[in-house]
């Protein structure tokens, strides 16, 4: 029996083409609308290969009659109601290190971004200005950099950094040691410890039940007023109300968000009003490189599921 093989959310596509030659699959590439063609063509799908917009709710899985397999091309499969999936007996899989190198320099973009204020002088400049003074930033090297969640992309992220002689921390309770080849990087053992030493704060940790508003006011307030704070992992990790509050009190710098609690940020939020605070539209993992990565990872778990009985990267609720 043919297998229906739905690609949903934008990525490169063209990958699997191969496997509109093969009898056993029929592909729908790109249905990008997960309210209308995703759900409609989601119905009598065998699998579906999703990014960050399709939303596989109990509500949505409960409307497919015939899904087997939802493979995440991506990293986080928090939009992934994993619980109901193995109560339906659907399997979840993701393609794990596929964008990670894409996410790590995303974070690393927004922290120079926030040292050397190039957003705010782009605005300026468009503005007519040459506002040369107000735009004066600072250097990342030798600079104490906190690093929450030290998996695979805390660790790249930390060794692409390497090149500017930090002090890195690292905060993980899963982590005891690391292999990235620098000395001068030190594990604590509280959150503490990162907000009170860093001068820059990165937040690479996935969004679970024991993740979800893990940083707040308490660590904001022992931010030096100088630093700055990065997420770029998920929204929900961080409590937004008392991000926002920080920076507006000025306790701390600036801060770069490239996740959000509510994906997609409507048209006009509090966040969009705070001069300190950068945002983009999730795209850590928004690379040409990774999106042909992830699609190439998710077709051969595919077929390795469909043809050869074998689940590759399993996601357990
Ligand atoms: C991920 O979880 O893989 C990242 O958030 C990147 C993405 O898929 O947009």
């Amino acid at each position: 029996m043919t297998k229906k093989i739905l690609v949903c959310d934008g990525m490169d596509s063209s990958i699997f083409s191969k496997l509109l030659n093969n009898q056993e699959f029929s592909v729908y590439p790109e249905a990008k609308n997960p309210q209308e063609i995703v759900r409609k063509e989601a119905r009598d799908a065998d699998a579906l290969v999703i990014r960050s917009s399709t939303k596989v709710t109990k509500d949505f899985i409960d409307s497919c009659s015939n899904l087997k397999l939802v493979i995440r091309a991506g990293e986080g499969t928090d939009n992934i109601d994993k619980a109901y999936c193995k109560e339906k007996g659907i399997k979840v899989a993701n393609t794990p290190g596929a964008n990670n190198n894409s996410a790590a320099e995303h974070a690393i973009a927004l922290m120079f971004t926030l040292l050397r204020k190039t957003a705010w002088a782009n605005s300026s400049m468009q503005t007519g200005k040459w506002d040369k003074a107000r735009f004066t930033g600072n250097e990342m090297t030798n600079k104490t950099i906190g690093v929450i969640g030290f998996g695979r992309i805390g660790q790249l992220v930390a060794k692409r950094l390497i090149g500017f002689d930090p002090e890195i921390l690292f905060y993980d309770p899963f982590i005891s040691s690391h292999s990235i080849g620098y000395d001068n990087i030190k594990k604590v053992d509280d959150l503490e410890t990162i907000f009170k030493k860093s001068d820059i704060i990165t937040v690479h940790v996935p969004l679970v039940n024991q993740t979800k508003n893990l940083i707040d006011k308490k660590h904001f307030s022992l931010m030096k007023n100088n630093a700055i704070f990065v997420n770029a992992a998920r929204g929900g990790i961080v409590h937004e109300g008392d991000l926002l509050d920080a920076l507006k009190n000025k306790s701390i710098r600036a801060a770069a968000l490239d996740v959000f609690l509510n994906e997609p940020l409507k048209e006009k939020t509090d966040l969009h009003e705070i001069e300190n605070l950068i945002l983009t539209p999730h795209l850590g993992g928004s690379t040409q490189e990774a999106q042909y990565r992830v699609g190439e990872m998710a077709y051969h778990q595919l077929k390795e599921f469909f043809m050869n009985d074998n689940l590759l990267n399993e996601v357990r609720a």
